[in-house]
């Protein structure tokens, strides 16, 4: 296994994180359900393999998620990195059960930690930001969680390149602790954050964290134009695909996924983790896994590299237009 630190943080993490998004169909649906048989199987896998570091949130299954990976850690729970959120509605009909109020993290952190059956919280993320409450609020009752033990790092997810500036900014200025981590969507088919969300976290020190990896799937391959979605498949479950994007342009890249992987003796998921896994920005690569063989699979991508040309050609083949200003910027950077 390979380690690397989460951000400017001292914390090494495996460079494959698991998540466990897909432990339980409560809530959001379409991401999975497992027999906690299988679930135990693929986090004893994990560990025996030298991951770490594991990710979940408070509304994967309105708390199931977390009481499940507890469950499946057993008395090795205080041994690993366990990562969860908080922001989501956890009651539908409380409107102080959401959000990131000082009254809801507190409330939140302590509901984690009974689930998770722990003391404290190696990463705590903030899912998505809160428009109806002051991040200073929200800063200020992070620090202070730190500050009393209950956590030990935070991070952020889904936020904007200027929500992420502005709140480390804000941190440094009070003296409070920092985020060291952004967990955002990021594989070959989603590339959006290259242009403003990777070089904030650079330049202030966040290590990214992609989730969904492989587009929810779609990039092992087992996806093909004139045959059906496979049954029991998390795009054959959807009504409609969550992440956004061209599935014509898709398929040409699985295709060409395929090609590399052969050069490799290699899978086409294997092939899309190693593209991540080629970017310095990236901490760890959150994966999902249903069973214990899409794990190993997965894990196959740390028995070798691509090659320098392979990830360029990668990089060159997904390559999303440059908005403006970025190619404004690129056009007159070196004046
Ligand atoms: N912060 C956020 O907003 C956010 C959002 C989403 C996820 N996450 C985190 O990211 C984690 C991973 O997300 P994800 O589950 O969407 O990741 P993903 O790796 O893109 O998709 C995982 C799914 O792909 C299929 N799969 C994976 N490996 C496979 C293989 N080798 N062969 C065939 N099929 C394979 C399985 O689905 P099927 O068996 O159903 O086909 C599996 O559940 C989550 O658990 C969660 O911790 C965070």
């Amino acid at each position: 296994m390979e380690y690397r630190n989460l951000g400017n943080s001292g914390l090494k993490v495996s460079v494959i994180c698991l998540g466990a998004m897909t432990f339980t169909e409560k809530g959001w649906r379409s991401a999975g359900k497992m027999d906690f048989s299988e679930i135990k199987k693929v986090v004893d896998y994990a560990i025996d393999s030298g991951i770490n570091f594991f990710d979940t949130a408070d509304i994967y299954g309105f708390g199931e998620s977390e009481t499940l990976l507890s469950k499946a850690l057993g008395n090795r729970i205080n041994d690993v990195i366990i990562a969860t959120k908080v922001r989501g509605v956890m009651d539908e009909n409380d409107p102080n059960n959401r959000g990131l109020s000082r009254y809801h993290i507190f409330k939140a952190v302590d509901e984690s930690l009974k689930r998770l059956n722990r003391d404290y919280i190696d990463l705590y993320q903030v899912h998505w930001w809160d428009n109806t409450t002051p991040i200073e609020e929200t800063l200020e009752a992070l620090n202070d969680l730190v500050r009393i033990g209950k956590v030990r790092y935070i991070g952020i997810s889904d936020f904007a390149a200027w929500q992420i500036t502005k709140s480390v900014m804000l941190q440094e200025m009070k003296g409070y602790s920092k985020f060291v981590s952004a967990q955002m969507y990021y594989s070959l088919l989603g590339r959006d954050i290259e242009f403003e969300v990777v070089p904030a976290c650079e330049d202030l020190g966040l290590g990214i964290l992609p989730w969904s990896p492989l587009a929810g799937g779609f990039l092992t391959g087992k996806y093909s134009k004139d045959k059906p979605f496979p049954e029991g498949t998390r795009y054959s479950r959807m009504e409609k695909p969550f992440l956004r994007f061209d599935l014509e342009k898709g398929y040409e890249l699985v295709d060409a996924l395929k090609e590399i992987a052969d050069k490799y003796n290699a899978t086409v998921s294997q092939v899309a983790l190693n593209w991540l896994r080629a970017k310095p920005f990236v901490s760890s690569i959150i994966i999902g896994a249903t069973n214990l063989n899409q794990l190993k699979d997965n894990l196959g991508c740390l028995n070798f590299e691509l090659s320098e040309e392979d990830v360029k050609y990668l990089d060159e083949i997904t390559q999303p237009e440059r908005p403006y200003p970025q190619w404004f910027l690129d056009m007159f950077a070196d004046l």
